[in-house]
């Protein structure tokens, strides 16, 4: 889909580049060129991802393990990387999230997703953003999202709601850093399989089904999301700003209206249907007379 050398001379920063979806858009990067840096909780992962990454597309990849909750270390982190050389690209990727009634929750609990999604996500925008600033850099920033920023989502409410700040983060500073020429944007990816959000949000291992009904009739493939996550980071899209883009083969779209569920009807069931409304058409017809 793009030339092999999109993203030569970008350096992009995935937070929680390890991996699941961080170390696939990762690979993606480095595949078109682009020099990366990748962090995160576990040293042992972001080695391993960033010796295969170098060794299978030649470029430089650097790691540092850094937990996005501590702000100091991440405004530490960030003048590191700076110190070489300014960012082109953050993909703000690194997430908590697990499913548990609400009411269940304990106070840390809430904050331990809060603390990952919404704040830490910020001290990365910021301390990236406001060294761009300064340096009259042109930068991207993409912030991996849910579409349960529109929709609310039951049993995960400490994540759609800090995720829900980041969307207000996402058009916020689009409008106010448009004029520093740096984009911001977000996708809301829909049912990706990774190990570990999936250990987390179905950890029975149902079928797809279980997670609402998706108009495609199939998950997502790994190949869609890259695709979109290089677009939005690549040269030649700079218009487009303060948008979270979903990729979710319209399942949230199903969920918005009234008649969504009748999707699951058999042709049986609609000719039943069918027979039901004409009779009752029929019957009011009559007493008309
Ligand atoms: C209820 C739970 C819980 C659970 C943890 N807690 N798991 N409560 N149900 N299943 C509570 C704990 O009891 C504790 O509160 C508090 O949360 C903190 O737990 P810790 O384990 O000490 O926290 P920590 O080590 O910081 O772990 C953070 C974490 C964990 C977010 C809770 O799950 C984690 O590290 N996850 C890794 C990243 C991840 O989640 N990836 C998937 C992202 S998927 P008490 O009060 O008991 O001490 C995603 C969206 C996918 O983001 C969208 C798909 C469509």
């Amino acid at each position: 889909m793009f030339k092999d050398d999109l993203l030569k001379g970008k350096r992009i920063l995935v937070t929680g580049g390890g991996t699941g979806l961080g170390k696939e858009m990762a690979s993606h990067y480095a595949q078109h060129g682009a020099e990366l840096y990748i962090c995160g909780r576990r040293e042992n992962v972001l080695k391993e991802t960033s010796d295969q990454l170098r060794s299978e597309y030649g470029v430089d990849v650097h790691y540092e393990s850094l937990d996005i909750r501590a702000s100091e270390d991440v405004d530490g982190f960030i003048q590191r990387i700076f110190d070489d050389g300014p960012l082109d690209g953050l993909v703000n990727n690194a997430a908590g999230n697990f499913i548990s009634p609400t009411k269940d929750l304990s106070h840390k609990g809430f904050d331990a997703i809060a603390n990952i999604v919404f704040h830490g996500t910020f001290y990365m925008t910021h301390s990236v953003g406001k060294r761009w600033i300064e340096a009259k850099h042109k930068g991207s920033i993409i912030s991996i999202l849910t579409t349960w920023v529109w929709t609310g989502s039951p049993y995960v409410v400490p994540s759609a709601m800090s995720k829900s700040g980041i969307n207000a983060m996402t058009q916020s500073l689009a409008a106010e850093w448009g004029k520093y020429n740096i984009k911001v944007n977000a996708i809301a990816p829909g049912p990706f399989p990774t190990k570990g959000a999936w250990e987390r949000l179905n950890p029975k291992g149902d079928d797809e089904s279980s997670m609402g009904s998706i108009p495609l009739g199939r998950v997502g493939e790994m190949n869609e999301l890259q695709n979109l996550a290089t677009f939005l980071m690549a040269d030649g899209c700079d218009y487009l700003t303060g948008q979270t883009i979903a990729i979710d083969g319209a399942q949230y779209l199903t969920g918005g209206g009234t008649f969504s569920g009748l999707d699951k009807l058999s042709e049986e069931d609609w000719e039943q249907m069918r027979a039901m409304i004409r009779s009752s058409n029929d019957k009011d017809k009559a007493n008309r007379g």
